[in-house]
């Protein structure tokens, strides 16, 4: 499974004979999904070339502090904020005493400092008697209590000859370790398909039928299920909203547009969340040309839509569906029969017109209030932002995918209101 899915990895890489090793670590880091960018010491090009870092992690790779170019282009304070975390693998005990006294004499000394609140883990790897050193000792000590992460080093046999502590850990055990640091328990390496905002149903080259919809629910849900981890596509009809980080967008205009581009991405999915408003008509016919004004009546012939959400749910049964309901009334009783009819997991229900007024109104607002419908379960989320409202569905989410669809519903006991 891909732990680190969509996570910025910034590797340093410092003069220690194990700067070999971190070149698979790169590779492996990438099978799991992160993207690399490497920061070398001088002292680790001595070892291994830029260039292999360069074709492993497909970035250019960093090296000089005080170069005009780099710093123009991304400098040292923009790939600290680029980073999800700083890994430095492996750590020579050069690196380890100059980062313990905040240098930052070259660029990835003055990345870390400038770090701020990334997490810096290290991965030492060096002679077993520096290792061992109370000098060594102490930074390392201090590194702890500045809650820097510490990875290894490993026992063993060491390529001076020396056998004891000092070798770079195994790249698997780092990258279980990072994939703690970030949403234990949550969608890593799963696949999370969004449909958000409304469709467009032309009537003619410049006029159509639509709603209200502003694909705000939508884009937080798409933003916090990529922070839970996961690759995250997302459909979107026409909204003036800026795509989510890390978020994969296909913009679409019409229902039957939807559909096609929906049905094509659930192949890879593994959870769907539908809150797109699709439009259940369309114009039976577009005219090619503008209508002209007419002084008589117009009549539109409207065909139905198909029910997106539905037609992917028959065709990927195995899909987690999660669809959502706006009413007007009887919320709980359409909630649950849309849960059957449309044979998903999960409805998201929320009310809207005169009703909404209560909690704030649905559409367009920052805000909102869900209730949370599942064969035998029902969980009230109170009013609260889109995006908080977003990432408490999206564990709920989680917490129903994890448990396994056959698992009966006293296992999720907790998520219900009695
Ligand atoms: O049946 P109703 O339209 O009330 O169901 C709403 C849910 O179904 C939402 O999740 C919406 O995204 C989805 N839907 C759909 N295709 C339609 C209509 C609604 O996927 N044509």
């Amino acid at each position: 499974m891909q732990v680190l899915t969509n996570k910025r990895i910034l590797l340093g890489v410092t003069g220690s004979i194990a700067a070999y090793k971190a070149a698979d670590l790169v590779r492996r880091l990438r099978e799991a999904g992160a993207e690399v960018r490497v920061v070398m010491t001088r002292g680790a090009t001595e070892f291994v070339t830029p260039m292999t870092f360069q074709a492993l992690s497909g970035n250019p790779v960093h090296l000089h502090l005080l170069d005009t170019d780099a710093e123009a282009g991304m400098g040292h304070i923009e790939l600290a904020r680029w980073a999800d975390v700083i890994l430095i693998a492996p750590a020579s005990a050069d690196f380890i005493a100059r980062l313990t006294r905040g240098r930052a004499d070259d660029l990835l000394a003055a990345v870390c400092l400038a770090g701020g609140k990334v997490p810096l883990a290290v991965a030492p790897a060096m002679n077993a008697q520096m290792w061992a050193n109370e000098a060594t000792q102490e930074n390392v000590r201090l590194l702890s209590r500045r809650s820097v992460l510490l990875l290894g080093p490993d026992e063993g046999e060491q390529a001076c000859g020396d056998v004891g502590a000092g070798r770079l850990l195994a790249p698997e055990a780092i990258i279980a370790q990072l994939a703690q640091l970030f949403a234990p328990g949550s969608l890593s390496g799963r696949t999370v398909l969004v449909s958000a905002g409304p469709t467009r149903e032309a009537i003619d080259p410049v006029r159509y039928l639509s709603n209200h919809s502003s694909g705000k629910m939508g884009f937080s849900i798409a933003a916090a299920a990529q922070e839970a981890g996961a690759k995250v596509i997302l459909v979107a009809g026409p909204v003036s909203l800026a795509s989510p980080d890390r978020v994969e967008r296909i913009d679409v205009i019409s229902a039957m547009e939807m559909h096609d581009v929906i049905l094509q991405q659930a192949k890879t999915a593994d959870i769907f969340i539908s809150t797109a408003a699709v439009a259940d008509y369309r114009p039976a016919e577009a005219w090619s040309e503008k209508l002209k004004k007419e002084d008589r009546e117009l009549s539109l012939k409207m065909l139905p839509n198909p029910d997106i959400l539905a037609s992917v749910k028959k065709k990927f049964p195995r899909l987690f569906c999660v669809g959502f309901a706006a009413e007007t009334q009887d919320l709980a009783d359409y909630a649950q029969q849309k849960l059957h009819k449309k044979g998903i997991e999960l409805v998201a229900a929320n009310w809207v017109g005169p009703a909404a007024e209560a909690t704030g109104g649905a559409f367009g607002s920052d805000e909102n209030a869900l209730h949370l419908f599942w064969r035998g379960g029902d969980l009230a989320l109170e009013q609260a932002s889109k995006a908080k409202l977003a990432r408490r569905l999206v564990e709920v989410v989680a917490q129903h995918f994890n448990g396994g669809q056959n698992k009966s519903v006293s296992n999720i006991h907790f998520l219900s209101k009695e």
